[in-house]
């Protein structure tokens, strides 16, 4: 008998590894003969850990598994899928998972994430295969043709820097993979290399036969050790079976890729100063032009994407780019991994079409807050996303329409806030969190971050609230024109729409002298 237990880190966070012990020993014990195998996760988390046995009627889950719950469920008769009050029946059929459109994650939590025979099995490949078929043109053409836009959180368009990097004359071209994933309620690349890392490793593999790069980094966060073990794995087996390195599927092409840790900076998930930490160097801005599609990682053309942006791809070449465009509204088109967190009953990854609204999600996939009380502020796009009131959750998930209500749709993360909530703290946060990850490069976000905490100080001490608030407008304004790069150009937006939207958090203490 077979059992998959997950080892993605929520799921190993919540038991998962005490449970595969106890499980194999009571199996044991009991004479069976059972095999586990150690899959990612799903992304159902109030599940976790999530046990799956295959029967001959197909995969039957059981869950919230606790080390309490072992032997009963092996007396029960877990491995032949029988009756238990934690059985879930088949998983695919769990509401939250049937109704997604999982493009990108129909792998994740299925196979063995480091077995290149398992994701062959499971279609893995087969948008490499035809890419190698077309020449550079084609395959950018496909990626420009399917609409897929960054989905680290500018949503630029990622065929058009495809053809920068192809057309850039240059004796070495770097494809970069930016999993410096450091959004508040963000774990969306996380899970896929947790889960699915052949998928990861398949699309920068076609980025770089397309454009000429023979050298790949995935630039990971230090914060994600399974992920690294994950990842490095991965890539041994994928060598071995010569889909990576030299004459990769027996077509002569070449790419080496490898595994690089940061080392805890939110600064280094911007994509030029992760190419400055990429080289040895602390984790720097620098400024644009020149772009890093022309000159990047050691000064050469270097491909930067995001974890879902390559993860995208081999379902684009498998599929076809207007199976892909298919999906979406307006010019956001695809699939987006909604990562769904805080306060929140059923947390965890949602895969979708762009288009469905926030309170679609919060309601009918998240079933409210896991407290119990209303929903009162839902911030979209981490940390320099902006709040959304009640009123603004009919807003679709769009990158024009989350823009147009001044949000944005960043990397997905959606974090939801009870009644409880104090929402000049929360505006305060927005200031310290860019006081501490600011890299110091720019004035306005290096001392503006700092004034900005000793101004909201002062407004939630009710030491001249009004006046005070008005200087916070003021450095706002500066902070959006005058950084350099999204960590100051955006930290104004969580303050603002926390202001804007909320002001009688501002306006509770007394007008005191300053
Ligand atoms: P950006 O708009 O400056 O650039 C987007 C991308 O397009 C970059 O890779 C840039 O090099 C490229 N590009 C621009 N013009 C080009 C051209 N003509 N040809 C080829 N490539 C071109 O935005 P940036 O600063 O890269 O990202 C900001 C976003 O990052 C924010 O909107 C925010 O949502 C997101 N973000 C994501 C985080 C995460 O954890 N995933 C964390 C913090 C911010
Ligand atoms: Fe550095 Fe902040 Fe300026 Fe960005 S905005 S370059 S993080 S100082």
């Amino acid at each position: 008998v077979t059992l998959y237990i997950p080892r993605d880190a929520v799921a190993l966070g919540l038991g998962a590894n005490k449970v595969a012990r106890a499980l194999f020993a009571g199996a044991e014990r009991r004479g069976l003969d059972v095999t586990i195998v150690r899959t990612g996760s799903r992304g159902l988390f109030w599940l976790e850990p999530m046990v799956e046995v295959a029967t001959k009627e197909g995969r039957v889950a059981y869950g919230p598994v606790t080390l309490k719950d072992v032997d009963d469920l092996l007396d029960a008769g877990l491995t032949t899928g029988g009756d238990h009050a934690l059985r879930l029946g088949d998983p695919e059929t769990i509401p939250f998972l049937a109704k997604q459109q999982r493009l990108t994650f129909h792998r994740c939590g299925v196979i063995d994430p480091v077995s290149v025979e398992d994701y062959r099995a499971h279609g893995g490949y087969r948008g490499l295969e035809n890419a190698l078929k077309l020449d550079a043109e084609g395959i950018v053409a496909a990626v420009r043709e399917s609409g897929l836009r960054g989905r680290g959180g500018a949503g630029f368009p990622a065929g058009i820097k495809w053809n920068t990097v192809m057309l850039a004359k240059s004796e070495q071209k770097y494809v970069v993979c930016n999993a410096d994933e450091g959004d508040s309620g963000t774990f969306a690349d996380r899970m896929m290399m947790e889960g699915d890392p052949f998928n990861l490793i398949e699309g920068m593999t076609i980025a770089a036969v397309a454009t000429g790069a023979t050298r790949g980094y995935i630039y990971l966060r230090s914060e994600y050790p399974q992920a690294f073990e994950t990842l490095k794995e991965a890539i041994v087996n994928g060598v071995k079976a010569g889909v990576l390195g030299e004459n990769i599927l027996g077509s002569g092409k070449t790419f080496h890729l490898e595994v690089r840790l940061g080392a805890g900076a939110y600064i280094c998930g911007e994509e030029t100063s992760l190419l400055e930490s990429l080289e040895g160097k602390r984790g720097i801005v620098r400024a644009k032009p020149p772009i890093p599609a022309l000159k990047g990682f050691l000064g050469k053309p270097t491909l930067v994407n995001n974890v879902m942006t390559f993860t995208a791809v081999p379902w684009i070449l498998e599929n076809g780019a207007k199976a892909y465009a298919d999906y979406g509204m307006g010019r956001s088109l695809g699939t987006l991994p909604i990562q769904l967190a805080g306060n929140i009953k059923h947390g965890g990854l949602i895969e979708l079409a762009f288009g469905i609204t926030l309170r679609e999600v919060i309601e009918e996939y998240g079933g409210g807050t896991r407290s119990g009380r209303p929903v009162r502020a839902v911030q979209v796009g981490g940390p320099l996303g902006a709040y959304f009131p009640d009123h603004l959750l009919d807003t679709p998930l769009d990158y024009e329409a989350m823009a147009a209500q001044k949000g944005l749709v960043g990397h997905g993360g959606i974090v939801v806030f009870d009644d409880t909530v104090d929402m000049a703290a929360q505006a305060r946060f927005a200031f310290e969190f860019c006081a501490t990850e600011s890299c110091g490069k720019c004035t306005p976000c290096r001392i503006g971050a700092t004034r900005g905490v000793e101004t909201m100080d002062k407004v939630i001490a009710g030491i001249r609230p009004e006046a005070n608030l008005k200087l916070v407008e003021d450095l706002c304004e500066v902070m959006t024109d005058g950084s350099l790069c999204a960590m100051g150009g955006l930290t104004p937006m969580p303050v603002m729409s926390a202001i804007t939207h909320f002001p009688e958090d501002f306006r509770r203490a007394g007008d005191l002298p300053a």
